[in-house]
């Protein structure tokens, strides 16, 4: 099956890294404090980071007492990036896809992914090595885009008034599931689209148990400071997903 490494893309990687940047971006707003709120106890865990980017949230584990982060992710860039900001002995960086997960052969108490597996197409594969991957007990927690984002295939993603403003936004394909190519900084991002039910009906049938969900949206306080935000009500940017191995 197709991988993707965009993040190797100059011109992508440098986009992407000046949105990170940014002041107040989507990421810190609402997907990392929810990302890490679903979390266990990490002192003394092992934990995989699947797709670990800039490797800041291994850095994270490691703060909240994990023992050993291993980091995973495609593209190199972004890992030259982790080894210089965010390297510490007990962190192992590797260059990987996370579609080879079947050739790491240790076990983990916490595997956690945070805004790639939309890249991935085998979604069935992908948590069977988790399951595989993880120590009777153990979590795995993850975000990635909202299936009412990933849906988006053409056309105008917003319904707007006379004067530009958004009134709704358009929802099409939602059941035609499979890949999406989208304009993000470069042409052709390639996401995978799959329905809320098959993603439910995957990992329950990957033989993990679904613990708790967020599609995190904007406080009143949050919404005086950034009333662009409001703009969630309308299409949660996110959804995370906590489910556990249990034997
Ligand atoms: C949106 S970034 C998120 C980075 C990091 N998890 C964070 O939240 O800061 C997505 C990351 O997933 C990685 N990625 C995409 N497809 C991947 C794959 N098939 N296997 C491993 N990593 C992948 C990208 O290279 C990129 O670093």
């Amino acid at each position: 099956m197709a991988k993707q490494n965009i993040y190797d893309n100059e011109v992508f990687f440098e986009g992407y890294r000046k949105l990170r940047e940014k002041e107040s971006n989507a990421n810190d707003l609402f997907e990392i404090p929810a990302l890490f709120s679903l979390l266990p106890d990490l002192k003394d865990k092992a934990i995989l980071d699947l797709g670990c980017g800039f490797g800041e949230h291994c850095k994270g584990f490691i703060e909240k007492g994990a023992s050993k982060v291993v980091g995973i992710d495609i593209s190199e860039k972004m890992l030259e990036v982790a080894k210089a900001e965010n390297s510490d002995p007990k962190i192992t960086y590797l260059n990987m896809p996370m579609e080879d997960l079947e050739t790491i052969d240790e076990k983990f108490d916490v595997v956690v992914s945070s805004l790639a597996i939309h890249y991935v197409e085998d979604f069935t594969g992908l948590i069977k090595n988790i399951y595989n991957l993880l120590n009777p007990g153990g979590v795995f927690v993850y975000s990635q885009e909202n299936p009412i984002n990933t849906t988006h295939s053409t056309g105008e993603r917003w319904t707007r008034d006379e004067n530009g403003e958004k009134l709704y936004v358009n929802l099409s394909n939602y059941g035609i599931e499979g890949e999406r190519e989208s304009v993000w900084f470069v042409d052709n991002v390639k996401k995978y689209h799959r329905m809320f039910s098959t993603i439910v009906n995957t990992i329950v049938d990957g033989g993990l148990t679904i613990e708790k969900m967020i599609e995190p949206l904007p406080t009143e306080e949050l919404l005086e400071k950034y009333p662009d935000q409001r703009d969630l009500f309308h299409k949660p940017d996110f959804l995370l997903i906590r489910a556990s191995r249990k034997v």
